[in-house]
C-alpha cells in the first residue's frame, strides 16, 4: 500500500480550490486518457498532474515528466519513442522511450505548446491509435499511458497562430482542467504560507511562524506574478535571512511593497515632502524615517538602534533632539 503523506496535495479551501481537487480526483479515476491543464507559472500544474497520476490505477507504474522545452528537437524524438540500434549515426545500440518506460503509467508533456509540428503529428498519431513506431523501427508497439499536458498560455492562440495543431489542440482539450491564479484564492495564500513556513523552518531551523497583519494585507494585495513558487521563495529568503517568530513588513523586498501602493517608509516620506518643500525638508524626512523604523525594528532600544544606524548612542539621540524624535524606550 501506498502512503498517504507521500501523496502530492494542492492546499487551498477556497471553493475554486475544493472544486479543483474534486475534479482532479474524478478524472484521476476516469479511463480519460488525455488531459490539459492550465495555469500560470508557478500555480501547480506539475503538481495537479502528479495527483492525477497518484489516485489513478496507474499509480503503480512510472510518471514519466517530460519538460518539452527543455529538451532540443532533434533529441526529443528518440528520447519520446526511443530507437532501433543504427537508426541514425550515433545510435550504437537500441534505446527504449520515456513512452515505453511510462506504460502502464502517466506520461507528462510540460510546455506542451514548445513541440514542433512533427512531433505534434506524431504525438497525435500515438494518442489516436495507442501505438508508436521506435525511430528506425518498421513495426509498431502498443502502449497503454496517459497522456497529461501542460500549458502557462492559452493555446487556441497558439491555434489561431498556426503555431499549435488544431487537431490536437481539440484532442488534449476534451478534459481541461484549469489552476487559478494565487491572487484569486483569497485566504488560501495565508494557507500556503503557514504551510511553506512550517517546511521551510524545518529545513533550516528558522523559528518564523505568524504572519504580521500589515504582511497578510500586503500578500492580499500583491498580485503574485509567480503564483506559489513565488511565495515559497519568498518566505524561504526570509526563513534564511530573518530572525523572530513573525514575518514583519520591513521582510517584504521594496518591489512588493511598491507594488501594492506602500512605497518602503523612507521613501514614501522623501517623496512626498520632495515637491511640496523642497531638498532640506525631504532630507530631514527621510532621516526622521530611517531613525523611526530603526527605533522600532530595535523595539526602542537606543543602544541597539544606534549600532543598525552606524551611530553613536549620543549621536542618535542628538538626531532624534534635532528631528523632534521622542525617545520613550530605554538605552
Ligand atoms: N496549492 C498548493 N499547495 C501547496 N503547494 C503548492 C500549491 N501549488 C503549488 N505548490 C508548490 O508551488 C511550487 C510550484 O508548483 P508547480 O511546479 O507545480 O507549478 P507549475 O504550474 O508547474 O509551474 P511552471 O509553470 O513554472 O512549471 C511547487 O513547489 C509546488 O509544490
Ligand atoms: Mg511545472
Amino acid at each position: 500500500m501506498k502512503h498517504a503523506r507521500l501523496q502530492p496535495a494542492l492546499i487551498g479551501e477556497h471553493p475554486s480550490m475544493v472544486a479543483l481537487r474534486q475534479l482532479i480526483a474524478r478524472v484521476a479515476r476516469s479511463r480519460a486518457n488525455t488531459v490539459l491543464i492550465y495555469g500560470e507559472t508557478g500555480t501547480g500544474k506539475g503538481l495537479a498532474a502528479r495527483m492525477l497520476h497518484a489516485l489513478s490505477d496507474r499509480a503503480g507504474a512510472e510518471f514519466m515528466d517530460i519538460n518539452c522545452a527543455a529538451i532540443p528537437a532533434e533529441l526529443l524524438e528518440s528520447e519520446l519513442f526511443g530507437h532501433e540500434r543504427g537508426a541514425f549515426t550515433g545510435a550504437v545500440s537500441k534505446k527504449e522511450g520515456l513512452i515505453e518506460a511510462a506504460n502502464g503509467g502517466t506520461v507528462f508533456l510540460d510546455e506542451v505548446r514548445e513541440l514542433d509540428h512533427v512531433m505534434q503529428a506524431k504525438i497525435l498519431t500515438l494518442l489516436d491509435t495507442r501505438r508508436f513506431r521506435r525511430v528506425g523501427a518498421v513495426s509498431p508497439i502498443d502502449v497503454d499511458v496517459r497522456f497529461i499536458a501542460a500549458t502557462n498560455k492559452v493555446l487556441l492562440g497558439e491555434v489561431k497562430a498556426g503555431r499549435f495543431r488544431d487537431d490536437l489542440y481539440y484532442r488534449l482539450q476534451v478534459i481541461a482542467i484549469n489552476i487559478p491564479p494565487l491572487r484569486e484564492r483569497g485566504d488560501d495564500i495565508f494557507l500556503i504560507a503557514e504551510h511553506c513556513l512550517a517546511k521551510y523552518n524545518e529545513h533550516h531551523g528558522s523559528r518564523m511562524r505568524h504572519l504580521d497583519d500589515d504582511v497578510r494585507a500586503v500578500f492580499r494585495s500583491y498580485q503574485w506574478p509567480g503564483n506559489v513558487r513565488e511565495l515559497e521563495n519568498l518566505l524561504e529568503r526570509i526563513c534564511l535571512l530573518e530572525d523572530g517568530e513573525r514575518v514583519r513588513i520591513e521582510h517584504l523586498p521594496a518591489r512588493i511593497l511598491r507594488e501594492v501602493g506602500r512605497a518602503p517608509a523612507a521613501e514614501a516620506a522623501a517623496a512626498t515632502a520632495l515637491p511640496e518643500r523642497g531638498f532640506h525638508a525631504a532630507t530631514r524626512a527621510y532621516q526622521a524615517s530611517l531613525v523611526t523604523q530603526a527605533l522600532a525594528r530595535a523595539g526602542g532600544n537606543l543602544a541597539a538602534a544606534a549600532k543598525t544606524l552606524g551611530l553613536t548612542r549620543h549621536a542618535l539621540r542628538h538626531q532624534m533632539a534635532k528631528l523632534g524624535i521622542a525617545g520613550a524606550g530605554s538605552d
